[in-house]
């Protein structure tokens, strides 16, 4: 599809499409504390934008292509999320869509001084935007992105805090073994 075809998509996608949240994030990878907040962001609102940053200098475990792909296939049953990725300000690539929400989830006070800085700068940005943030369901508080890596890395189980799908694409990246490992002490 050419890119002009595809910028035309995109803005028909977001027409009309009643109250919009954008959900910003690296998404580096996707974990089961996202998906909550995504599932009941959707309660609120009719459509939510699951935005994948572009952001090299994070230096992503999983390429932009990659996180869009799982995203994606995480979330190809429900058609209220739409899955993309921009590169830039947040507030130019909201600007796009019909959206005057960005979501981010809380875990805990440490997430705060983060958001509470991110959230005062895209104001100061665009008075279009606001950040509205919802506390991380309890059974997952304690899962980031980060210490989904480093746990995968070291060859330790997560599954139950990310989806299937990203369990198996830690394994093909740290290229480790298929064989399920468990959490110690869980029973399936
Ligand atoms: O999942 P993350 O890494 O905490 O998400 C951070 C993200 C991508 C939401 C933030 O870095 C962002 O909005 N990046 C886009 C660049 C931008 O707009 N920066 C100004 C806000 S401080």
């Amino acid at each position: 599809m050419r890119r002009c075809e595809m910028v035309k998509e995109k803005k028909e996608k977001f027409k009309n499409t009643g109250k919009v949240a954008v959900y910003p994030g690296s998404f580096d990878p996707i974990t089961y504390g996202h998906i909550d907040v995504v599932e009941r962001a959707l309660e609120i609102f009719d459509k939510v934008i699951v935005a994948i940053a572009e952001n090299e200098e994070k230096r992503p475990l999983f390429s932009v292509e990659e996180r869009l792909q799982m995203v994606r296939t995480i979330f190809k049953d429900t058609p209220n999320v739409i899955v993309d990725s921009f590169k830039g300000l947040l507030v130019d690539y909201v600007a796009k869509t019909n959206a005057k929400v960005s979501l981010r989830g809380l875990r805990a006070t440490s997430d705060f001084e983060y958001e509470f800085h991110m959230a005062s700068m895209n104001r100061s940005l665009s008075t279009q935007l606001d950040t509205l943030f919802m506390m991380t369901s309890k059974d997952y508080f304690f899962v980031s992105s980060r210490t989904i890596k480093e746990v995968a890395r070291l060859g330790g189980g997560v599954e139950g805090l990310v989806p299937d799908l990203v369990v198996r694409r830690l394994r093909e990246k740290f290229k480790l073994p298929v064989t399920k490992r468990k959490r110690i002490g869980w029973d399936d």
